[in-house]
């Protein structure tokens, strides 16, 4: 499949490439993405180096994964990544520390979803997967329409490959009026 560029109000969302590794080797250093994401712990430039120049190209190759750098205008440097999964449609995604608190990620989470729905043939659903506790993911899928499918036994994989209690989501092409209040025994009410 070929890359796809994306656009919204505030975003371009396009290709990650060699030129971004030095910020995606900075912001994968997070202790957050310890936490909460399987990617490589410690994390180095030669990480950075192998995701954008063969994970993320060979991927949209053979359509297993579809991964967008997400950028302020196109040549901007990257702010993070977001990324959909095939064919589980399963949605991944991360900012950098400083660009957090600006509501960039639900502008992507909302154009990534859109696209694929009218473009992807065979999306029904897009599905969102985050460790428990992950407020600031649950928040994003919460505000991109997404309805939480959790119960106790929703797993996510962690790094070693270990099942850790998780959370759970999913939307459709149409918006679900129930959605919001789904999402009240994870984070209650608060808007
Ligand atoms: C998930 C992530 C992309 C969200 O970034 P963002 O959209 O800029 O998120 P914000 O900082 O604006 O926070 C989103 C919401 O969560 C809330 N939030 C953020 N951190 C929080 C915390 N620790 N506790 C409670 N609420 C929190 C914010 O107040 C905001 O609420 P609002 O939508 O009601 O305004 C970002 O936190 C990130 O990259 N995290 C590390 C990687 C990660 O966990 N990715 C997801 C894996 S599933």
């Amino acid at each position: 499949m070929q890359p796809v560029a994306l656009r919204t109000a505030r975003l371009v969302l396009d290709l990650p490439v060699e030129g971004d590794v030095a910020r995606v080797a900075e912001y994968c250093t997070d202790p957050l993405f310890e936490a909460y994401l399987t990617t490589p712990w410690p994390y180095t430039e030669a990480h950075a180096r192998g995701f954008l120049t063969e994970y993320v190209p060979g991927s949209w190759r053979s359509a297993t994964e579809l991964t967008w750098a997400i950028r302020s205008a196109s040549g901007e440097p990257l702010m993070g990544v977001i990324g959909l999964r095939l064919p589980t449609r399963e949605i991944g995604y991360w900012l950098g520390a400083e660009h957090r608190g600006s509501a960039y990620m639900t502008e992507a989470l909302l154009a990534v979803c859109e696209w694929a729905f009218a473009e992807l043939p065979g999306t029904e659903t897009v599905t969102w997967r985050a460790n428990a506790g992950n407020l600031a993911s649950a928040m994003v899928a919460r505000a991109a329409g997404f309805r939480s499918t959790t119960t106790p036994e929703t797993t996510v994989p962690g790094r070693d490959g270990a099942d850790l209690d998780g959370w759970s989501g999913e939307r459709g092409a149409t918006p679900d009026p129930g959605a919001y209040e789904s999402w009240v025994p994870l984070l209650g009410g608060a808007v």
